[in-house]
């Protein structure tokens, strides 16, 4: 049996109280959803700044009525230090997932990507730590690979951060760091690699590159490619990182106060994902109209980027399930049916 089985049947034979904040966006609502389904009590932080109400209403109609009863939300800000120490009070693990996503967003108004990615996270951690929650999992990101040039990425070698969001995740870690020499609370940080999947918002002006395309292709509009389009990233389907989530926090001590890669191990170009997400669209009978349109490249952005997720392998027993093609193929219909609805 994989490590990730003997856990869930372990959760499922006792189960606990989970704490996702961040729990109306598109990972956090994909958390929900798994933890519901294995019988876990969830209670879920948002104030909707990029989350939708939506998303908790689908989980809703995917979980049996007795397991969305398990569910308590808290419509509130992790700014509000009040309002952490109300969501951690006898929460055994703590998925913290809320922060401001984007580097463009965090170009355009570092401020508020600041006080949501580094205050809120701080709120975060010191309420968990003051309540004594048994483990504390943080969302960190690949963006704090930076400048640093080597592939593919291990977590000891990081560069220079390239937009302020990068700055804000890597003071999550250094933070978390502290907390652990300074009081001996020991926290595990995930570092995702480009995440992709169901209920991931094709709106607005920061939707990430698979629901952007995907909704451009299906509403028969250009798809913007930008730079060459041989850019690569190490796309991870939302499957694996719910597998990751629930790994670290119920990891062991000596796995804690560390900071993981999560991702496949692989890499994509745009030029491939655009043709991968042509095709599994058309499979779903939708007709592609026309070419990408190439563009400058974006600031902020790095050139390539691939995980080496072998301490994630060796230390949590991570094994991701799902490749770039299959989570693309899982996803689509999603979006069809998501578009369709609007
Ligand atoms: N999606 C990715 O590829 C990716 C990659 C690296 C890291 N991450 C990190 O993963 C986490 C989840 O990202 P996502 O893709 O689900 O984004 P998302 O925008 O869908 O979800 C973030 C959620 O946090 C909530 N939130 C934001 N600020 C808040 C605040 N001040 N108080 C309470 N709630 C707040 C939002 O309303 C939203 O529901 C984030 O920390 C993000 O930085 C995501």
């Amino acid at each position: 049996m994989t490590k990730i089985l003997q856990v869930k049947q372990a959760l499922q034979d006792n189960p606990k109280v989970w704490l996702v904040t961040g729990v109306a966006g598109f990972i956090g609502s994909n958390l929900l959803e798994a933890l519901l389904k294995l019988n876990q009590r969830v209670i879920g932080l948002d104030n909707f700044e990029t989350g939708h109400q939506y998303n908790l209403d689908e989980v809703k109609g995917l979980v049996s009525a007795e397991q969305w009863s398990k569910f308590e939300f808290i419509e509130g800000d992790i700014t509000d230090y009040s309002t952490c120490e109300r969501a951690v009070e006898g929460v055994d693990y703590v998925l913290h997932q809320a922060a401001l996503g984007s580097v463009p967003r965090s170009l355009a108004n570092p401020i508020k990507t600041n006080a949501a990615n580094v205050t809120g996270f701080l709120n975060m951690l010191n309420a968990a730590r003051e309540a004594n929650v048994s483990s504390f999992t943080y969302a960190a990101s690949s963006s704090t690979y930076g400048d640093h040039p080597a592939l593919p990425k291990v977590e000891e070698n990081i560069g220079k951060p390239l937009s302020p969001y990068a700055v804000t995740k890597y003071v999550n870690e250094v933070y978390a760091d502290v907390f652990a020499r300074s009081y001996g609370f020991k926290s595990i940080g995930l570092r995702y690699f480009n995440v992709f999947g169901k209920r991931q918002d094709p709106n607005g002006a920061y939707a990430a590159v698979i629901p952007k395309w995907t909704s451009a292709i299906i509403e028969g509009e250009t798809v913007f490619i930008n730079g060459d389009g041989e850019t690569s990233r190490d796309f991870c389907f939302i499957d694996n990182v719910v597998q990751m989530n629930i790994l670290a926090a119920t990891a062991d001590d000596e796995a804690k106060n560390q900071v993981y890669n999560v991702a496949v191990g692989d890499r994509t170009t745009l030029n491939q994902l655009y043709f991968a997400i042509a095709e599994a669209l058309t499979e779903c009978g939708i007709t592609i109209n026309g070419e990408p349109s190439y563009r400058d490249f974006r600031a902020g952005d790095v050139r390539h980027s691939q995980a080496d997720i072998s301490k994630a392998s060796g230390l949590l027993g991570y094994k991701p399930d799902f490749k770039i093609g299959d989570g693309i193929h899982q996803a689509m219909p999603w979006y069809i049916s998501f578009l369709s609805s609007k």
